[in-house]
């Protein structure tokens, strides 16, 4: 790569609530010759051609006159979209990164066969000294609905189908994968939680995604279904999911993310029966393969083509 004999590439790295070390090694392997600079010490903003950022500090990204791209080190960026500090005017790229997925397939299929081979119950069952062989349903009779079928819902929805689940997915568009019976639109919304078991969440935080599981939406699920909540905690209504759960009409839930995080002490949430708290690390962004789409996406940008990933600050993800 990178620029000219008189001047280098220079990135800004603005993370908080990560390893720093961990990642600056792995930038300086996937780009190398960059000239990475830590914020605060980034020296002249007008240096700046790229910023890799996560929760960045409150106006970290001021002054950066020659920025060419802002890449995120995670796959939702509501949090970023809402800072109006940050320069709109620059492409906003999220992270797609292959153990992204791969790590997200691991913990979606994990909770679901939990569910599915009904763990849950022989957990109750072994406090009580109990010795009962439970028949769990065949996996084509077992409806699992994924809110949300982009690149993290499409592969874990390609492995379920993979082990005989029945599986449909909700997203905005029509989708055709293989074996997945596709619901879309608002009106969609209530059918496709009416046949959905197990119900897993990975939308992004939008506008029209704020708050979606509600009483309705626990309402229209099925009587002992199933909750996996890996996408954002604002998607889910925290007392209606809690009212759901004491009543039966929601038999568990997986819970990775929250509206306050980390989870209060004292929140209900963490003593519940019916409720596994995760602490926000469903899927992880591992350093090595996310420096490498990063340099991938700017040796794209730098041949001119398009960058993948890159947001779309009208829709919202
Ligand atoms: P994508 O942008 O690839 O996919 C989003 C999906 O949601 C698409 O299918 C999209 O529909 C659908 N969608 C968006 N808005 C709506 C709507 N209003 N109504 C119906 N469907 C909608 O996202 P990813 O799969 O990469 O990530 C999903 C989320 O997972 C992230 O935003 C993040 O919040 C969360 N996440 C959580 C992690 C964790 O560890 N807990 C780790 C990584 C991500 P369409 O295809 O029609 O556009
Ligand atoms: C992400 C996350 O959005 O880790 O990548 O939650």
């Amino acid at each position: 790569m990178i620029a000219t004999a008189a001047r280098r590439t220079t990135m800004m790295f603005a993370c908080s609530g990560v390893e720093d070390a961990q990642w600056l090694d792995a930038l300086r392997k996937a780009l190398p010759g960059i000239d990475l600079r830590v914020w605060p010490d980034i020296g002249n903003r007008a240096d700046i051609d790229y910023a890799f950022i996560w929760r960045p500090q409150a106006n970290a990204l001021d002054g950066l006159s020659n920025l060419r791209a802002i890449f995120a080190l995670g796959a939702g960026v509501e949090h970023l979209l809402a800072d109006r500090s940050l320069p709109q005017a620059i492409p906003l790229v999220r992270m797609i990164d292959p153990s992204l997925a791969i790590g997200m397939r691991e913990f979606v299929l994990l909770r679901v066969l939990h569910y599915h081979r009904r763990i849950p119950e022989y957990e109750a069952n072994q406090r009580l000294g109990r010795w009962v062989k439970l028949v769990p349903k065949l996996p084509g009779e077992q409806r699992v609905g994924l809110l949300g079928l982009g690149q993290l819902g499409t592969t874990c929805a390609e492995s379920l189908v993979g082990l005989g689940f029945d599986v449909a997915g909700w997203s905005r568009s029509k989708t055709t994968l293989s074996g997945v019976e596709s619901f879309s639109g608002v009106s969609a919304l209530g059918p496709f939680l009416a046949r959905s078991d197990i119900v897993v969440c990975l939308l992004p935080l939008t506008p029209e995604t704020d708050h979606i599981l509600d009483r309705r939406a626990f309402d229209a699920m099925p009587t002992g279904s199933h909750l996996i909540n890996v996408a954002r905690g604002r998607h889910v209504v925290e007392a209606d999911l809690l009212d759901a759960l004491d009543s039966g009409k929601i038999a568990g839930a997986t819970l990775d993310v929250f509206e306050d995080e980390p989870l209060p002490a004292g929140h209900p949430f963490w003593t519940h029966p019916s409720v596994t708290v995760i602490p926000h690390c469903a899927a992880l962004t591992h350093p090595v393969t996310a420096s490498r789409t990063v340099a991938d996406n700017i040796a794209r940008l730098e041949r001119g083509q398009p960058m993948i990933g890159v947001v779309d600050r009208l829709r919202g993800y």
